[in-house]
């Protein structure tokens, strides 16, 4: 039997209307649908961001990723869940993985990928892209991620603020996503820098609550986990 295609959907950062055409139209045609969401909650905002687009029939899966660093742990999800997508695939169905942003971009669709490559080599996977969530945000606050012969750098700051002090060496505009653990450090290390007053936090871009922070210095901000930092570093320290 022909086995389905796996169809990794990027569904953007919140906005509906910022799911791409090729997107809406997958999903209006799929009738399997995987959505992850934390296992601390039973919500994904990938499926409410595509349910008005979905197939009235659609059966509508979701998968739980653990929010932990223990590698054992998230493998163990990785595999089971790639293993649950294959049984599906194996019945000759066509299914999506919708995932927030762009599948390509720090998403868990990236490590069920990479087992399914690995592990099932004959199963056809197809990405479609999604707007990403930094691209949204700096529509949103009117800045412009790099012209010219700039560059800009997209860094995590799950860790911490050690990577903002390596990125600002190398890039004309920083992107630090994944802000809201270590807020206070990056924060400290802007100060540090001389680049909190070239810093916007953009949260729940496209979404309710959604706030646009120019001066993060004079606030007290507890940043929710869809929160994210573009900094200006134009005339900072480069080593070119
Ligand atoms: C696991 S990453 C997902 C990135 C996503 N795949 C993308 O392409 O943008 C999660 C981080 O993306 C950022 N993010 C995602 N959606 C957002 C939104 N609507 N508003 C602000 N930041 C968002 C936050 O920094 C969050 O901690």
């Amino acid at each position: 039997m022909k086995k389905g295609t796996l169809y990794g959907i990027g569904v953007g950062p919140g906005d509906p209307e910022l799911v791409t055409i090729k997107a809406a139209y997958l999903l209006q045609n799929i009738k399997i649908i995987f959505a992850p969401f934390s296992s601390k909650n039973t919500y994904s905002l990938a499926f409410d961001i595509i349910s008005p687009y979905i197939k009235r029939d659609a059966q509508v899966i979701k998968l739980s990723f653990p929010m932990t660093k223990d590698k054992k742990v998230l493998e163990d999800a990785w595999n089971e869940n790639a293993e649950i997508i294959v049984s599906y695939l194996n019945r000759g169905e066509d299914s999506a993985f919708v995932t927030l942003g762009d599948p390509m971009t720090y998403s868990t669709f990236g490590y069920i990928k990479k087992v399914i490559e690995e592990e099932y080599p004959d199963i056809v996977i197809k990405v479609i892209p999604g707007i990403t969530s930094y691209h949204a945000a700096a529509a949103r606050a009117g800045k412009i991620l790099a012209e010219s012969e700039e560059s800009f750098v997209v860094i995590s700051g799950a860790m911490g603020a050690e990577k903002l002090r390596k990125a600002i060496h190398c890039a004309d505009h920083i992107v630090v996503l994944k802000v809201y653990k270590n807020f206070s450090e990056i924060k400290d290390a802007l100060k540090e820098m001389n680049l909190i007053d070239k810093a916007v936090l953009v949260s729940r871009c496209g979404l309710e609550g959604e706030e646009v922070v120019k001066d993060i210095r004079s606030k007290d901000i507890t940043p929710s986990y869809l929160s994210l930092l573009i900094i200006d570093n134009k005339g900072g320290l480069k080593d070119e």
